[in-house]
C-alpha cells in the first residue's frame, strides 16, 4: 500500500480577516508558515508516498518562500493549481497523484498545522486493515441550537451521534477520484469536504476518533491563538531544561550503638530504625533525584514489604536513582542534603558524607553539601524520638 498525500491550500481565507495580510496558510505561526508546519509532519511520517499541494495560481511565489526550509528538499513535493471550491483543488489534487503508484490518499487541509503523526499511523492501520474511506472526528461537545434569522433559538438540536469531520479524511485513491469524478460531471459542487462525497457516491466511511489538537485555522482568533501556542512552546524549548527536586524523610531514633548518616556510621547511644539501613539523608536524596524525573518516590522502586531490603545500604537507592536520571537524559548538577537532628553531632563528619555523596552520585565534591541544623530541643526531633532530613538535587535534562 502506498498512501500519496494531497494537501489543499488554495484558499482565500476569507474568513481570517484583511487581505492585504494574504491567505492564511501563508502566515507566520510559532515563527513559521502555517504550511510548514503542517508538510513538515507530513515529511516527517514514515509511511506517506508522494505529497501532493494544491496551490492558487497567485501563490507560487508565496508557496516557494514558505516551504524553502523544509528537512526534505520542497523537490519531493508536487505542486498543481487548484480552483474556485475546495472540492474543485481536491479534484486537481487526486488527478496530479494518479501516475505517482499511490493506492490510497490522505486530503489534509493545509489549514490544520496542528496533524500529528499519532493520528496518521491510526488512520493508515484503518486502510491496512481494509477500510476504504476513513474519516477521523471529535464528537460534538457543545449543546446544538438552532437558530432562526428572528434571532432567536428555535430548536435544541441533539448531539448524540453527531461529530465533527477533521482532516486527513483517507481513501482507496481509485474509489474517491470516482467519486469526485461522478460529482464534477453531475456537476455537484457543493461539498465541503470528501467524506460527504464518499457519502453522497455510497462509499462507506469509517469514523475513528481524530485529536483535540487537530484545528482549523478560520478565523483571525485561530490564527493568533495557534501563534501564542507555539510561541510559549519556542520560548520553553529553547531554554535549558534545569529542574529541582526535593526530598523529606523521617526515622524514629530507638536505643542502640550508633546511627547511619549519608553512608557514615556515627557511633551514638541510639540507633535508626527503619527497614534498610534507615539512612534519613540518602533517602530524602533519592526522592529529591527522582522527583526530576518524574519517576516517583524510593518506595515505588523500594518497596518496604520487600524482603530483600532488610539491612540494605541506602547507597543502593541512591545509585538508582542516579542511574534512573542519567536514562532519562539527565546530568545532575548538585546535590544537596539538611539534616535535622539534636544528636549525634554531625560536623565532624560532614567532609565524609559529602565524599560518599560525590561518590554515589559520582559527581565533584563540590557540588556535594550536607549541613546539620537540631532542633532547638523542641518537637520530636529536639526529644531524640527521631532524626529528618530534606533534600534537593538539581539535574539538567538534555532536549530530545
Ligand atoms: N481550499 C482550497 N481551495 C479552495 C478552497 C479551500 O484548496 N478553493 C483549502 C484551503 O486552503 C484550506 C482548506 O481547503 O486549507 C479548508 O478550507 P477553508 O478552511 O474553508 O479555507 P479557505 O477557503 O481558504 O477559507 P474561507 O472559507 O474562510 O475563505
Ligand atoms: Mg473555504
Amino acid at each position: 500500500m502506498t498512501i500519496g498525500i494531497v494537501i489543499v491550500a488554495a484558499g482565500r481565507g476569507e474568513r481570517a480577516g484583511s487581505p492585504q495580510e494574504g491567505p492564511k496558510q501563508y502566515r507566520f505561526i510559532g515563527g513559521r508558515p502555517v504550511i510548514a508546519h503542517t508538510l513538515q509532519t507530513f515529511l516527517d511520517w514514515h509511511r506517506s508516498g508522494p505529497i501532493v499541494v494544491v496551490i492558487h495560481p497567485d501563490d507560487e511565489g508565496l508557496f516557494a518562500a514558505s516551504t524553502a526550509d523544509l528537512a526534505k528538499s520542497a523537490t519531493d513535493i508536487i505542486t498543481t493549481f487548484g480552483g474556485d471550491t475546495r472540492q474543485r483543488s481536491v479534484y486537481e489534487g487526486l488527478r496530479a497523484l494518479s501516475d505517482t503508484g499511490a493506492t490510497h490518499v490522505m486530503i489534509h487541509d493545509a489549514a490544520r498545522p496542528f496533524i500529528d503523526l499519532a493520528l496518521l499511523d491510526r488512520i493508515s492501520a484503518m486502510l491496512d486493515a481494509g477500510h476504504d474511506g476513513v474519516l477521523p472526528a471529535m464528537p460534538v461537545a457543545d449543546t446544538l441550537k438552532r437558530g432562526g434569522a428572528d434571532g432567536l433559538v428555535h430548536e435544541t438540536v441533539s448531539r448524540a451521534g453527531l461529530y465533527a469531520a477533521q482532516t486527513p479524511q483517507s481513501f482507496a485513491l481509485s474509489e474517491i477520484r470516482s467519486a469526485h469524478e461522478k460529482a464534477a460531471a453531475l456537476r455537484r459542487n457543493d461539498f465541503t469536504d470528501d467524506a460527504s462525497i464518499a457519502e453522497w457516491a455510497g462509499l462507506p466511511v469509517t469514523l475513528i476518533e481524530g485529536s483535540a489538537d487537530n484545528i482549523k485555522l478560520t478565523v483571525r482568533r485561530d490564527i493568533e491563538m495557534a501563534d501564542e501556542r507555539l510561541s510559549r512552546q519556542t520560548i520553553r524549548t529553547s531554554l535549558p531544561d534545569v529542574r529541582t527536586g526535593n526530598g523529606y524523610d523521617v526515622h524514629q531514633l530507638v536505643p542502640g550503638d550508633g546511627v547511619t548518616l549519608c553512608g557514615v556510621f556515627i557511633p551514638h547511644d541510639q540507633k535508626l530504625s527503619g527497614h534498610s539501613d534507615a539512612d534519613v539523608a540518602l533517602h530524602a536524596l533519592t526522592d529529591a533525584l527522582l522527583a526530576t524525573c518524574g519517576a516517583g518516590d524510593i518506595g515505588d522502586h523500594f518497596p518496604p514489604s520487600d524482603m530483600q531490603w532488610k539491612g540494605a545500604a541506602s547507597r543502593i537507592f541512591l545509585e538508582h536513582a542516579a542511574k534512573i536520571v542519567r536514562d532519562h537524559g539527565g546530568t545532575i548538577m548538585n546535590a544537596d542534603v539538611s539534616l535535622i537532628a539534636e544528636a549525634p553531632k554531625v560536623g565532624p563528619h560532614r567532609e565524609s558524607m559529602r565524599r560518599n555523596l560525590s561518590e554515589f552520585l559520582d559527581i565533584d565534591m563540590e557540588r556535594c553539601s550536607v549541613k546539620a541544623t537540631t532542633n532547638e530541643t523542641i518537637g520530636f526531633v529536639g526529644r531524640r524520638e527521631g532524626i529528618a532530613a530534606i533534600a534537593t538535587a538539581t539535574v539538567v535534562y538534555q532536549r530530545d
